[in-house]
């Protein structure tokens, strides 16, 4: 992964491929945001008016580069748009600035070495900016041959130099290595959402999860097809057995100490969704690659929260199959039998992620912990409602659903309350199982919530977020979000376990 240090060097003498600056808006026109004075020195104090020229206005999203003029070392300056400049001092924001940052490090893929004289204040801001040049300097290549005309290929920013950190500073050194951490593990997330579904089956998920997990010290165990059927875990079972490439369960363990709370995390694996035997049309399964994103995330959370050394404890539940249509494929009207006991008919092949949440659910369950969040590419509906952008949340405790809501805003990861309405339940009622996999088509990633819901242990906490709008980025890139996997929620699930560790939550 591209490389972070804080450095103590002047913007105008230090050696790089580019500086990177922040450009506002201000009352009349662009400024050059605090950070950037000896780049505008050399400029003879021009720096904003030149930005001017070329069409800057400071906006959110702009990136323009210019060839540094005598007095520089690094031969290019590129300017970024930051928004409404701050109250005198203030910081520009968290939201902009890791977006400013992100643009920047996404605009020099290919280059060697950046050097980043954005605008902090304090320690959060040096967070922000880290994480928004290491997530947005992200690209997946595994794939390619090598670069092409289109860009396509182009290698990571192989190094950040932020200045103005103050490295020998406390706070600013455990942010930027907190920042750095945290974007890995995102990234590692995002690789594996990426990676084609031929090579990430279930058995190949549980293989990079049980080495990456066992390299940062985590307790990993997984259930293979033959210990699934042994501990009746239908849903899972019923769900993989139409693919060639059999289910798992893999439950992945951070345990800080005996006293600590316990946050227990459950993550839709679905390594490809073909909508199995109610097969999916042309047109909504080309990225269906996508619907392992809650157990990459839930992942990423787990080996973060232990590389950070949270003072809490976390299990990571992942609930991988693949969804294929064939001859010993589910059939729309089988009736399964769940971990839990309860019997789901099958109406529709192409619920099945309620289906393997609904076994490990109740696997989770049986532990008690102090709470369980899941996290899934659910439900098409979800995306007509929030769009791709913003993930809904769904729980049994209204105070728990608003402290998840506000914590993704704290870090960058816009989401919205969404209700359970008991009303929806008898749209699942089944003539011949306990429940149907599928109910009203209005409001259908409620249904799907109030599915998961009866698979819940009495008593405990629960929260459920749909991340199928923003889990995967087909559009242009912006900011820090590069096409394809994002690793949307891991920055939320990461900060909710922090939360819990220091006591402020249930
Ligand atoms: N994986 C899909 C949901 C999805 C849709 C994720 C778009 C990402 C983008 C899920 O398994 C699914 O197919 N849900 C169905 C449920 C329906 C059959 C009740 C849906 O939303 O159409
Ligand atoms: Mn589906
Ligand atoms: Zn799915």
């Amino acid at each position: 992964m591209t490389a972070l240090t804080l450095s103590t060097a002047g913007a105008a003498t230090l050696r790089a491929d580019a500086i990177v600056v922040g450009v506002a808006k201000g009352a009349k026109g662009p400024v050059v945001a605090p950070g950037a004075e000896a780049v505008d020195k050399a400029f003879d104090g021009k720096l904003a008016s030149v930005l001017e020229t070329l069409g800057a206005a400071g906006a959110e999203g702009e990136a323009i580069k210019l060839p540094s003029p005598a007095g520089l070392k690094a031969p290019v300056v590129l300017a970024v748009g930051l928004g409404a400049a701050p109250e005198k001092n203030g910081s520009y924001g968290a939201e902009a600035l890791r977006r400013a940052a992100g643009t920047a490090a996404r605009v020099l893929a290919g280059s060697k070495k950046a050097a980043f004289a954005l605008p902090i204040s304090d320690a959060a801001d040096t967070s922000a900016i880290a994480e928004g040049a290491l997530l947005g300097a992200y690209a997946f290549t595994a794939y390619q041959g090598g670069a092409d005309a289109k860009g396509n290929g182009k290698a990571a920013l192989a190094e950040v130099a932020l200045l103005g950190a103050k490295p020998r500073d406390k706070a600013h050194k455990a942010a930027a290595e907190r920042a750095a951490a945290l974007a890995e593990e995102i990234n590692r997330a995002r690789d594996l959402i990426n990676t084609p579904p031929n090579d990430l089956t279930p058995e190949a998920f549980a293989a990079v999860a049980s080495a990456a997990g066992k390299e940062h010290g985590l307790k990993v165990q997984i259930l293979d097809e033959k210990a699934l059927v042994k501990g009746g875990f239908g849903g899972i079972l019923g769900v993989g057995q139409g693919s060639t490439n059999p289910p798992r369960l893999v439950k992945l363990t951070y345990t800080h100490s005996r006293d600590a709370k316990t946050l227990a995390l459950v993550g839709k694996g679905i390594t490809y969704d073909s909508g199995g035997i109610s097969l999916k049309p042309a047109g909504h399964n080309e990225t269906m690659k996508c619907d392992m994103s809650g157990a990459a995330a839930v992942f990423a959370a787990v080996v973060a929260a232990a590389r950070l050394g949270l003072p809490v404890n976390v299990t990571g539940w992942l609930a991988l199959a693949e969804n294929m249509p064939s001859g010993t494929a589910t059939r729309p009207g089988d009736v399964l039998r769940m971990y839990s006991g309860k019997t789901v008919e099958v109406l529709n092949t192409d619920a099945e992620g309620r289906l393997v949440l609904g076994d490990a659910l109740w696997k989770a369950s049986e532990e008690k912990p102090d709470a369980i969040v899941d996290v899934a590419t659910l439900t098409g509906a979800m995306v007509l409602a929030l769009g791709n952008r913003t993930f809904g949340i769904m729980a049994n405790d209204d105070a728990f659903r608003t402290a998840i809501h506000e914590i993704a805003d704290e870090v960058g990861e816009q989401s919205w309350p969404m209700p359970l309405p008991a009303e929806l339940r008898k749209g699942m009622d089944s003539p011949t199982a306990d429940i149907a996999n599928m109910g009203e088509r209005m409001g259908g990633g409620l249904v799907a919530g109030l599915f998961l819901q009866e698979f819940v242990g009495e008593g405990i906490t629960w929260a459920h977020l749909d991340i199928a709008g923003p889990a995967f980025h087909e559009g242009a890139p912006y900011g820090y979000t590069p096409k394809g996997g994002t690793g949307s929620s891991v920055r939320t699930l990461v900060k909710l376990a922090e939360r819990m560790g220091a006591g402020d939550l249930g």
